[in-house]
């Protein structure tokens, strides 16, 4: 897809589909110059009652008269919400309907509301643009069933046409970070091993020019990452974790660590998850290809920290040799973990990890991205990802990360009385707590692994990582949760 920033107004952009936008009340639509036009979309607003409410949408055919065949005027709903936000979600609908009438050329009239800066509107634009027309159809055979991808967009009425350049760049960086996330997460389970997405791993840190390891069960077993190999011991699959780094070309201003769940198929092992809780566990490595997202655009955006991914990825199946209920297991920080259910396998693939990363790279900070527990999913939803830290600066700078990225994030509590709730048994932890407050004990967990005075977050991705059905904005499957809101922080630091 070409995206070009212009100065033109809507009136004169050569497209199959020319987009423009209205809030409520609007008598015409937002960001074009000409009067003309202007009217004329009025008048067509006006009778058929058009109202700008969210999802309303208006076609005209300009018959001959302007130079793009065809006009879609999109709500945009009440006046509110944070612009960028919602030119991203508009623009997503845009691509979205322009793919139903087969368009390949695309012009929008960024509305350019007031309380944000053009560029960033810019911006927002062409990542919605690029979320809208995402599709993951290499595995359709019929082409009629396949989508008529965008070739060309115009962005208009841009005036700092440079800046707005640079900043439509980004988004593009961004955006195809974001679905190369959605990829990986799409492939089918059999297809995205541990192997398979190690390579693709190594692959892309190749291309990126970054450094990348590849460790093997025996490697693992030498390092002794013990808990990360109890889980992988009930698959064939071989488990594997990677560790990818990116300097900078100057002196690094902090050095961050990203760590990543990668459990390819997660079955639950032993303690077997229900049909239906199992369907979309392809998923569940939706952390680590959110990771693995974010560090590829490292280099192209020209981020100024160090940065380290870990991506632990292992199948956690019910195989003869599976890890089982009872279990009291090692770890690489010394503690011994009780398994009370072996379906709580991410945590016991991250806190690995984190030992690991804390005490051998030594970070300023880390992040760690899982889809970790159900228990989240019943307190946000699906569309809001857990953020959990014991750290003020780092939680400030991941909310204005994700509000940036346009992603749903919400702080949630690490109450140490909790703690209790993991500490009983045979070992020095369980790894469950109980009923209650799942997603917080699961945090509580991982941070037995961490030393309390290094910044560390948990963004707990299990809600909004997979979409299961179609939505105006975007296709039902991988979403690639959690990377926008990397890569925006990343720039920021
Ligand atoms: N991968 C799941 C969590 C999950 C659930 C992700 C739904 C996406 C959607 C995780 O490994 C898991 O199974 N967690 C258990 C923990 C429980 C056994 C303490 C859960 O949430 O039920
Ligand atoms: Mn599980
Ligand atoms: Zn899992």
């Amino acid at each position: 897809m070409r995206i070009r920033v212009t100065a033109n107004d809507l009136s004169v952009a050569r497209a199959d589909v020319a987009v423009c936008f209205a809030h409520e009340g609007d008598r015409a639509p937002l960001g074009l110059s000409d009067a003309k036009l202007r009217s004329e979309l009025g008048r067509q607003m006006k009778a058929v009652s058009f109202k700008g409410a969210v999802g309303d949408r208006l076609t005209w055919n300009s018959n001959g008269k302007y130079a793009a065949r065809r006009f879609l005027v999109l709500g945009l709903g009440p006046d509110r919400g944070k612009p960028s936000q919602v030119i991203r979600a508009a623009v997503a609908r845009a691509a979205r309907q322009a793919a139903r009438v087969r368009a390949q050329r695309l012009a929008i009239a960024v509305p350019g509301m007031a309380g944000e800066s053009d560029t960033d509107q810019a911006r927002a634009a062409v990542e919605g643009v690029k979320f809208g027309n995402y599709r993951f159809e290499k595995y359709l055979s019929d082409p009629d069933r396949k989508h008529v991808s965008l070739l060309a967009v115009e962005l208009c009425g841009q005036s700092r046409l440079g800046a707005a350049r640079n900043a439509v760049r980004r988004g593009e960086i961004t955006a195809d970070a974001v679905c190369f996330a959605r990829d990986l997460v799409n492939e089918g389970p059999s297809r995205m091993t541990p192997g398979v997405l190690a390579r693709t791993a190594a692959r892309q840190a190749k291309r990126y020019g970054m450094r990348c390891k590849v460790w093997g069960k025996t490697e693992l077993a030498r390092l002794g990452m013990t808990a990360l190999l109890e889980v992988s011991r009930g698959s064939s699959e071989p488990p594997r974790v990677v560790h990818i780094v990116y300097k900078p070309k100057t002196k690094p201003r902090k050095k961050i660590v990203l760590i990543g769940k990668g459990v390819t198929f997660d079955s639950g092992g032993l303690n077997l998850k229900p049909a239906s809780g199992m369907l979309t566990m392809k998923s569940d490595m939706a952390g680590a290809a959110a990771v693995l997202s974010a560090m590829t655009s490292l280099a192209q955006t020209g981020c100024r920290a160090e940065v380290h991914g870990l991506l632990g990825l292992v199948e956690n199946m019910t195989g003869g040799d599976a890890y089982k209920p009872g279990d009291i297991l090692d770890t690489y920080a010394g503690k011994t973990v009780e398994v009370g259910n072996t379906d709580a396998e991410g945590r016991l693939v991250l806190c690995d990890l984190l030992a690991w990363a804390a005490s051998k790279l030594k970070p300023d900070c880390m992040v760690d991205v899982a889809t970790l527990t159900g228990a989240i999913v019943v307190a946000l939803g699906t569309e809001a990802t857990g953020l959990f830290t014991r750290h003020p600066a780092i939680r400030d700078e991941l909310l204005s990360g994700a509000s940036a990225a346009g992603e749903k994030v919400w702080p949630m509590p690490m109450y140490d009385e909790y703690l209790a709730l993991l500490q009983r048994g045979p070992a020095d932890l369980h790894n469950i707590g109980g009923k209650w407050g799942g997603a917080i004990t699961a945090a509580l967990f991982l941070g037995e692994f961490v030393p309390r005075d290094l910044p560390w977050a948990h963004l707990d991705i299990a809600g909004p990582s997979f979409a299961e059905s179609d939505s105006p904005e975007r296709e039902a499957g991988g979403t690639g949760a959690g990377t926008a809101t990397l890569i925006r922080w990343l720039e920021s630091v």
